[in-house]
């Protein structure tokens, strides 16, 4: 069976992934006649990103999956400095995102292909750290973590938030978001009026 945090985990990772879909679909089909939606979309969506995934999902990582798993499964250690490492520097690149965008809806299209290729990167540099972790650490992690072990972790999953240091209690709001998000991207991302 399949423990929940895994479950939970598995859960962000795909609302995550459809979200950094639609941002590269957005970026690849460019503002076109509709500017305003277009930056207020992709504004909302680096906001998400910024909000939800950096702040709670890595938390739940980095301070309470990965920290058993390092102890009983020594040999994943440079696989989990890197993913540690990226939690780190996902937050200032997706600060710098919010900035780029910034410049080029202000600045003008100037702008544009700095903002287009930071993106690229990101999603690429994104995809394949969730890669690691689901086709890794993840599988690992069910095979080397005892009965007791999932307890601890499920426990503090289940109120998904971090019983360590209290921070960032989970909140519908980031879910109302992430609907919002899609209601008001356009087709075929998403079911607003394009
Ligand atoms: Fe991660
Ligand atoms: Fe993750």
């Amino acid at each position: 069976m399949v423990p929940e945090s895994i479950r939970i985990i598995h859960e962000e990772h795909a609302a995550l992934s459809a979200m950094l879909q639609s941002l590269r679909m957005m970026v690849q089909r460019g503002p076109g006649d509709a500017p305003e939606q277009y930056f207020d979309v992709l504004r909302a969506m680096l906001f998400y990103i910024d909000e939800f995934p950096e702040r709670l999902h890595h938390t739940k990582e980095s301070e309470l999956l990965f920290p058993p798993v390092r102890a009983r499964a020594p040999h994943l250690q440079e696989a989990l400095d890197r993913l540690d490492r990226d939690h780190a520097h996902g937050e200032r690149a997706v600060r710098e995102l919010q900035h780029l965008l910034l410049a080029w809806e202000l600045l003008g299209e100037s702008r544009r292909s700095a903002f287009e290729m930071a993106v690229l990167r990101y999603l690429d540099f994104y995809l394949e750290h969730m890669k690691l972790e689901e086709t890794v650490v993840l599988p690992e992690a069910q095979k080397v973590l005892t009965a007791q072990d999932w307890a601890t972790l499920d426990a503090a999953f289940a109120s998904n938030s971090d019983p360590l240091t209290a921070r960032y209690p989970r909140d519908p709001v980031y879910d109302r978001l992430f609907t919002r998000i899609v209601m008001r991207a356009p087709a075929p991302i998403g079911v607003g009026a394009g």
